[in-house]
Protein backbone atom coordinates (compact mmCIF):
# COMPACT_ATOMS: atom_id res chain seq x y z
CA UNK A 1 0.00 0.00 0.00
CA UNK A 2 0.97 3.75 -0.96
CA UNK A 3 1.39 6.38 1.76
CA UNK A 4 -0.25 9.46 2.58
CA UNK A 5 1.75 12.41 3.34
CA UNK A 6 0.35 15.77 4.55
CA UNK A 7 1.75 18.79 2.57
CA UNK A 8 1.34 21.34 6.08
CA UNK A 9 1.65 24.95 3.92
CA UNK A 10 -0.46 26.58 7.07
CA UNK A 11 1.59 29.97 8.34
CA UNK A 12 0.66 29.27 12.23
CA UNK A 13 2.10 26.87 14.22
CA UNK A 14 -0.61 26.51 16.64
CA UNK A 15 -3.10 25.59 13.61
CA UNK A 16 -0.62 23.09 12.19
CA UNK A 17 0.09 21.29 15.33
CA UNK A 18 -3.46 21.06 15.93
CA UNK A 19 -4.10 19.62 12.34
CA UNK A 20 -1.33 17.33 13.36
CA UNK A 21 -2.87 16.05 15.98
CA UNK A 22 -5.92 15.82 14.27
CA UNK A 23 -4.41 13.75 11.30
CA UNK A 24 -2.27 11.99 13.35
CA UNK A 25 -3.78 8.34 12.77
CA UNK A 26 -4.08 8.81 9.07
CA UNK A 27 -0.96 9.52 7.60
CA UNK A 28 2.43 8.36 7.15
CA UNK A 29 4.97 11.52 6.78
CA UNK A 30 4.46 15.25 6.37
CA UNK A 31 5.88 17.64 4.11
CA UNK A 32 6.66 21.53 5.00
CA UNK A 33 7.53 24.44 2.57
CA UNK A 34 8.66 27.26 2.90
CA UNK A 35 4.60 28.78 3.90
CA UNK A 36 5.10 27.49 7.47
CA UNK A 37 9.28 27.77 7.91
CA UNK A 38 9.44 31.21 7.21
CA UNK A 39 6.31 31.55 9.42
CA UNK A 40 7.14 29.75 12.41
CA UNK A 41 11.08 28.77 11.69
CA UNK A 42 13.04 25.12 11.22
CA UNK A 43 11.86 24.40 15.34
CA UNK A 44 8.70 23.80 14.10
CA UNK A 45 9.86 20.63 12.49
CA UNK A 46 11.12 19.22 15.86
CA UNK A 47 7.23 20.12 17.54
CA UNK A 48 5.84 17.93 15.01
CA UNK A 49 8.15 15.26 15.24
CA UNK A 50 6.61 15.36 19.05
CA UNK A 51 3.87 14.72 18.34
CA UNK A 52 3.19 12.34 15.38
CA UNK A 53 7.00 10.80 15.57
CA UNK A 54 6.60 10.61 11.52
CA UNK A 55 8.52 11.34 8.75
CA UNK A 56 9.24 15.24 8.16
CA UNK A 57 10.10 16.04 4.57
CA UNK A 58 11.36 19.92 3.92
CA UNK A 59 10.19 21.05 0.75
CA UNK A 60 12.86 23.97 -0.13
CA UNK A 61 13.00 22.94 -4.21
CA UNK A 62 16.59 23.69 -3.55
CA UNK A 63 18.12 24.71 -6.53
CA UNK A 64 21.54 26.39 -6.69
CA UNK A 65 25.28 26.34 -6.79
CA UNK A 66 26.78 23.12 -5.23
CA UNK A 67 28.24 25.06 -2.41
CA UNK A 68 25.29 27.18 -1.36
CA UNK A 69 23.01 23.78 -2.01
CA UNK A 70 25.37 21.99 0.40
CA UNK A 71 24.80 24.84 3.36
CA UNK A 72 21.65 24.53 2.94
CA UNK A 73 20.81 21.16 3.37
CA UNK A 74 23.49 21.05 6.49
CA UNK A 75 20.93 23.43 8.35
CA UNK A 76 17.59 21.56 7.07
CA UNK A 77 18.84 18.21 7.76
CA UNK A 78 19.44 18.91 11.13
CA UNK A 79 16.10 18.90 11.66
CA UNK A 80 14.25 17.55 8.89
CA UNK A 81 14.47 13.43 7.25
CA UNK A 82 14.59 14.70 3.95
CA UNK A 83 14.75 16.93 1.81
CA UNK A 84 13.39 18.50 -2.01
CA UNK A 85 16.08 19.62 -4.54
CA UNK A 86 15.36 20.93 -7.47
CA UNK A 87 17.39 18.86 -10.96
CA UNK A 88 17.02 21.25 -13.14
CA UNK A 89 20.42 22.98 -11.90
CA UNK A 90 22.26 20.75 -12.43
CA UNK A 91 24.28 16.99 -11.45
CA UNK A 92 26.61 19.09 -9.13
CA UNK A 93 24.50 21.14 -7.72
CA UNK A 94 22.31 17.79 -6.57
CA UNK A 95 25.75 15.42 -5.70
CA UNK A 96 26.48 18.80 -2.91
CA UNK A 97 22.96 18.26 -1.61
CA UNK A 98 23.53 14.26 -1.50
CA UNK A 99 26.72 13.99 0.20
CA UNK A 100 25.61 16.15 3.38
CA UNK A 101 22.45 13.61 3.45
CA UNK A 102 24.66 10.38 3.14
CA UNK A 103 27.01 11.91 5.94
CA UNK A 104 23.56 12.25 8.18
CA UNK A 105 21.62 9.11 6.75
CA UNK A 106 19.04 11.37 5.17
CA UNK A 107 16.97 11.30 2.12
CA UNK A 108 17.34 13.82 -0.66
CA UNK A 109 13.90 13.66 -3.22
CA UNK A 110 14.77 15.63 -6.86
CA UNK A 111 12.19 16.90 -8.49
CA UNK A 112 11.07 16.06 -12.41
CA UNK A 113 8.26 17.29 -13.59
CA UNK A 114 5.54 19.80 -11.27
CA UNK A 115 2.37 19.29 -11.39
CA UNK A 116 0.84 23.30 -12.20
CA UNK A 117 -0.07 23.76 -15.66
CA UNK A 118 3.32 26.39 -16.26
CA UNK A 119 5.21 23.32 -15.87
CA UNK A 120 4.23 22.20 -19.23
CA UNK A 121 6.52 25.01 -20.83
CA UNK A 122 10.24 24.83 -19.56
CA UNK A 123 10.15 21.80 -16.92
CA UNK A 124 8.03 18.99 -19.09
CA UNK A 125 10.44 19.20 -21.98
CA UNK A 126 13.12 18.06 -19.76
CA UNK A 127 11.80 15.95 -17.00
CA UNK A 128 12.58 12.96 -18.58
CA UNK A 129 16.23 13.44 -19.11
CA UNK A 130 15.93 14.59 -15.21
CA UNK A 131 14.05 11.54 -14.59
CA UNK A 132 17.44 9.65 -15.87
CA UNK A 133 19.39 11.64 -13.68
CA UNK A 134 17.55 10.88 -10.91
CA UNK A 135 18.13 7.18 -11.70
CA UNK A 136 22.20 8.03 -12.35
CA UNK A 137 22.83 10.06 -8.84
CA UNK A 138 20.61 7.11 -6.94
CA UNK A 139 18.48 10.01 -5.13
CA UNK A 140 16.10 8.54 -2.51
CA UNK A 141 12.86 9.59 -4.61
CA UNK A 142 11.80 11.81 -7.35
CA UNK A 143 8.91 13.68 -7.42
CA UNK A 144 6.26 13.72 -10.31
CA UNK A 145 2.70 15.21 -11.15
CA UNK A 146 -0.47 13.39 -9.97
CA UNK A 147 -1.96 15.96 -12.28
CA UNK A 148 -1.12 14.25 -15.40
CA UNK A 149 -1.32 10.05 -14.47
CA UNK A 150 0.54 8.99 -17.84
CA UNK A 151 2.88 11.24 -17.06
CA UNK A 152 4.18 9.84 -13.99
CA UNK A 153 4.13 6.58 -14.91
CA UNK A 154 6.47 7.19 -17.72
CA UNK A 155 8.62 9.48 -15.42
CA UNK A 156 8.71 6.78 -12.57
CA UNK A 157 9.47 4.09 -15.28
CA UNK A 158 12.59 6.04 -16.45
CA UNK A 159 14.09 6.20 -13.19
CA UNK A 160 13.10 3.26 -11.63
CA UNK A 161 12.57 4.60 -8.29
CA UNK A 162 10.01 5.55 -5.67
CA UNK A 163 7.57 8.53 -6.13
CA UNK A 164 6.06 11.33 -3.60
CA UNK A 165 3.18 13.27 -5.80
CA UNK A 166 1.65 16.24 -5.46
CA UNK A 167 -1.80 17.36 -7.09
CA UNK A 168 -4.87 15.18 -5.83
CA UNK A 169 -7.34 17.15 -4.44
CA UNK A 170 -7.03 20.94 -4.41
CA UNK A 171 -5.19 21.07 -7.77
CA UNK A 172 -7.52 18.55 -9.70
CA UNK A 173 -6.14 15.32 -9.24
CA UNK A 174 -7.49 12.04 -8.64
CA UNK A 175 -6.10 9.30 -6.41
CA UNK A 176 -7.96 6.25 -8.57
CA UNK A 177 -6.54 7.89 -11.91
CA UNK A 178 -2.69 6.85 -10.42
CA UNK A 179 -3.32 4.23 -7.85
CA UNK A 180 -2.48 1.49 -10.32
CA UNK A 181 1.03 3.09 -10.76
CA UNK A 182 1.60 3.56 -7.01
CA UNK A 183 3.54 0.76 -4.49
CA UNK A 184 4.31 0.81 -0.99
CA UNK A 185 7.52 2.74 -1.47
CA UNK A 186 5.11 5.37 -3.06
CA UNK A 187 3.98 8.86 -0.83
CA UNK A 188 0.55 11.01 -2.42
CA UNK A 189 0.61 14.33 -1.48
CA UNK A 190 -2.02 16.12 0.04
CA UNK A 191 -2.48 19.97 1.18
CA UNK A 192 -5.09 21.79 1.38
CA UNK A 193 -7.67 19.11 0.57
CA UNK A 194 -7.04 18.18 4.05
CA UNK A 195 -5.54 20.83 6.05
CA UNK A 196 -8.50 23.35 4.37
CA UNK A 197 -11.00 20.74 4.76
CA UNK A 198 -13.80 21.65 7.61
CA UNK A 199 -13.11 17.91 9.23
CA UNK A 200 -9.42 17.71 8.41
CA UNK A 201 -9.41 13.94 10.09
CA UNK A 202 -12.16 12.71 8.32
CA UNK A 203 -10.27 14.07 5.34
CA UNK A 204 -7.45 12.43 5.66
CA UNK A 205 -8.95 9.11 6.63
CA UNK A 206 -10.83 9.17 3.53
CA UNK A 207 -8.12 9.81 1.57
CA UNK A 208 -6.28 7.39 3.72
CA UNK A 209 -8.93 4.67 2.78
CA UNK A 210 -8.89 5.35 -1.34
CA UNK A 211 -5.18 4.61 -1.21
CA UNK A 212 -6.12 1.11 0.81
CA UNK A 213 -7.84 0.04 -2.05
CA UNK A 214 -5.55 -0.68 -4.56
P1 LIG B 1 -1.94 20.85 -2.42
O1 LIG B 1 -2.52 21.86 -1.49
O2 LIG B 1 -2.01 21.26 -3.86
O3 LIG B 1 -0.40 20.82 -2.02
O4 LIG B 1 -2.44 19.46 -2.20
C1 LIG B 1 0.59 20.22 -2.81
C2 LIG B 1 1.92 20.41 -2.15
O5 LIG B 1 2.93 19.91 -2.97
C3 LIG B 1 3.76 20.98 -3.44
N1 LIG B 1 3.83 20.76 -4.86
C4 LIG B 1 4.89 20.32 -5.49
N2 LIG B 1 6.10 20.01 -5.05
N3 LIG B 1 6.72 19.39 -7.23
C5 LIG B 1 7.02 19.57 -5.94
O6 LIG B 1 8.16 19.32 -5.55
C6 LIG B 1 5.52 19.65 -7.72
O7 LIG B 1 5.24 19.46 -8.88
C7 LIG B 1 4.58 20.16 -6.80
N4 LIG B 1 3.29 20.52 -6.97
C8 LIG B 1 2.87 20.87 -5.73
C9 LIG B 1 3.09 22.27 -3.09
O8 LIG B 1 4.03 23.27 -2.78
C10 LIG B 1 2.30 21.86 -1.88
O9 LIG B 1 3.12 21.85 -0.72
Amino acid sequence: MAKLMLALDVLDENKALKIIEEVNDYIDAVKIGYPLVLACGLDVIKKIKDICDKEVIADFKVADIPSTNEKIAKITLKYADGIIVHGFVGEDSVKAVKDVAKNLNKKVIMVTEMSHPGALKFIQPIAEELAEMAKKLEVDAIVVPSTRPQRLKRLKNIANLPIITPGVGAQGGKIEDILNELGEDDYVIVGRAIYQAEDPKNAAKKFKEQIKNI
